[in-house]
């Protein structure tokens, strides 16, 4: 497929961006603070209980402008308009991309190949509420009889990532009388150290799939059903009250020997890192409860509509993506760290690392041309305060330009005595330190002896976002999440390349399966690889 876009650095905007790079890149935000005392309240937008401080970047006002013209002339409407109207945008694999009818309203009318999917999901969810009702209520026995009281997740990459992410944030709101537990890694250890305290009668496992095909969870799929048997007697008819699958191919839920009445399905037009508000997120429901898993949509919605509608000057998505993009293709900066000042929030950089570098990790464009620019960025983090006992230094006084998101909330969902205001006080020192630095006057006016001043200076000048909201609620994750989603795919969309797609992780894939029966073979294999692999390869069988 031809795209009638402009090559990136032949754009009129970006052509102007860089020769206005040269002219600001000095700028210090000292100055530009000075300069304009209402910056803080000036470069700020809200929507959906997400209020975004960008006033602590490098950027001016006509900064700002540029890179509006550059998502303009990148044809970003109409991209978003092509998503939204189920156009196949996934053009490598043919697909629509349609995340956004999952927490469309039940009224909404969003059409593939002319049939409205939205009956489709609304009948899923009311499916995934029947379910969980039985399951909490305790109708839904295991095969002894007993209800279920632990939940294991079997799934990985966006089957496990969003919904380990989803339970751990919305922790505060689950049931506490169900024990959840998530197995992702085909390393044995995953599923030994997550199953050894449970009661297999009263254990229920849901293999999320989308494919149905995934090496590393079929494998533990077979090993939870070994378990499961081993430990209910070896009855076979136990593995239908004891499993249920979350995936888009009935056929092979039907050969693992699931009962398909007990499969959620959803379909090909929805990617497996933007499926953690699908049927793939059976497990934050059974956390959460419907109503609670409903908010959750609610604020993906809300989100996706202000990305629709709203003028790109105020619209979150777009301001997060065009900053990430002034970071990374003009100051050269590697990575993007994101800071949550939020216990509850501890898995979600984890989460973001799939979606944003499975989606926007490409080094082609649409139309299969080599870029002359750099793509995704590397996401990284981990919460607020622990980074700064451990990697902050280098974000302060290390040689690289590190932007950040900071994303803290006014109020614990827990309060306990001080602890809130000194979680808030640090995000704020944090993002304020980074900003404004420590000059060697000030060091030196402190006492501090003239050898020691340049290792106490602290250049300042270093970027920050700050995301505020008022409480971590399921409808403000929602948000959050569609927030970085629309954030990627505004990236994707000026880099002109395909975020849906991820051929980056065949390829291992099949030397995987390729190398397994040679490490298995009673006798040795021949060994066709490269000299170090082979010699890997024969040094393990030697070991094992
Ligand atoms: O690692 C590649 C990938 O296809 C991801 O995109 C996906 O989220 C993951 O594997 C799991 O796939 P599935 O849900 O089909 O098991």
């Amino acid at each position: 497929m031809k795209t009638t876009i402009n090559p990136l650095t032949r754009r009129p905007a970006w052509k102007a961006l860089t020769a206005h790079y040269k002219a600001v890149k000095a700028l210090h935000l000292r100055d530009l603070f000075a300069a304009d005392p209402k910056r803080g309240e000036r470069f700020t937008a809200e929507e959906a209980g997400l209020f975004l401080d960008y006033s602590k970047n490098r950027i001016t006002g006509e900064t700002v402008k540029l890179l509006l013209q550059l998502a303009k002339e990148s044809g970003l409407r109409e991209r978003i308009n092509a998503m939204f109207r189920g156009d196949r945008i996934n053009i490598t694999e043919n697909r629509a991309v349609l995340h956004v009818a999952l927490r469309a309203p039940k009224d909404a009318c969003i059409t593939v190949d002319g049939k409205n999917v939205v009956p489709e999901v609304h009948a899923v969810l009311e499916k995934m509420a029947g379910f969980c009702r039985r399951v909490r209520g305790g109708k839904w026995k295991g095969h002894t009889g007993k209800p279920i009281r632990n939940v294991v997740n079997i799934g990985i990459g966006g089957s496990d990532l969003g919904p380990v992410m989803a339970y751990e944030a919305l922790r505060h709101y689950s049931d506490r009388a169900l024990t959840f537990r998530f197995v992702s890694n085909v390393d044995g250890i995953d599923f030994v150290e997550a199953t050894r305290d449970l009661d297999p009668a009263e254990t229920l496992f849901i293999v999320s799939s989308k494919t149905f095909t995934t090496l590393e969870t079929m494998t533990n799929a077979e090993s939870a059903r070994k378990w499961l048997l081993q430990g209910l007697g070896g009855d076979a008819r136990a593995v239908a009250r004891h499993f249920v699958a979350v995936s888009t191919s009935t056929e092979r839920v039907a050969a693992f020997g699931i009962d398909t009445a007990n499969m959620f399905g959803f379909w090909d037009w929805v990617g497996g890192r933007y499926s953690m508000d699908s049927a793939i997120g059976l497990s934050t429901l059974l956390a959460i409860g419907p109503e609670r898993f409903r908010a959750l949509l609610g604020g993906f919605h809300r989100m996706d509509e202000h990305f629709r509608t709203a003028p790109f000057e105020r619209n979150l998505p777009v301001l997060m993506a065009l900053l990430a993009i002034w970071y990374n293709d003009f100051f050269g900066a590697q990575t993007v760290a994101v800071l949550p000042y939020e216990q509850y929030l501890k898995r979600f950089p984890a989460y973001l690392q799939q979606l944003t570098m499975e989606s926007n990790g490409k080094r082609v464009t649409l139309d299969g041309a080599v870029v002359n620019y750099d793509t995704s960025p590397i996401y990284w983090g981990e919460p607020g305060t622990n980074g700064q006992h451990s990697f902050y230094q280098l974000i302060h006084q290390g040689t690289r330009l590190i932007p950040c998101d900071f994303i803290a909330f006014g109020r614990a969902l827990t309060p306990l005595g001080r602890h809130h205001d000194i979680l808030m006080a640090n995000v704020f020192a944090q993002a304020e330190a980074l900003a404004f630095g420590k000059t060697a006057a000030e060091v030196k006016a402190e006492g501090v002896p003239d050898w020691l001043v340049p290792h106490q200076v602290f250049e300042g000048n270093r970027p920050s976002n700050t995301i505020l909201a008022p409480q971590l609620t399921p409808e403000t994750l929602g948000a959050l999440i569609a927030l970085y989603e629309h954030s990627v795919f505004t990236q994707g969309a000026i880099w002109n390349i395909g975020p849906f797609d991820q051929w980056g992780v065949q390829l291992g894939k099949v030397l995987a399966q390729r190398i397994v029966p040679e490490l298995e073979s009673r006798t040795p294999p021949p060994l066709k690889h490269d000299s170090s692999t082979n010699n890997l390869i024969r040094r393990y069988r030697a070991m094992r």
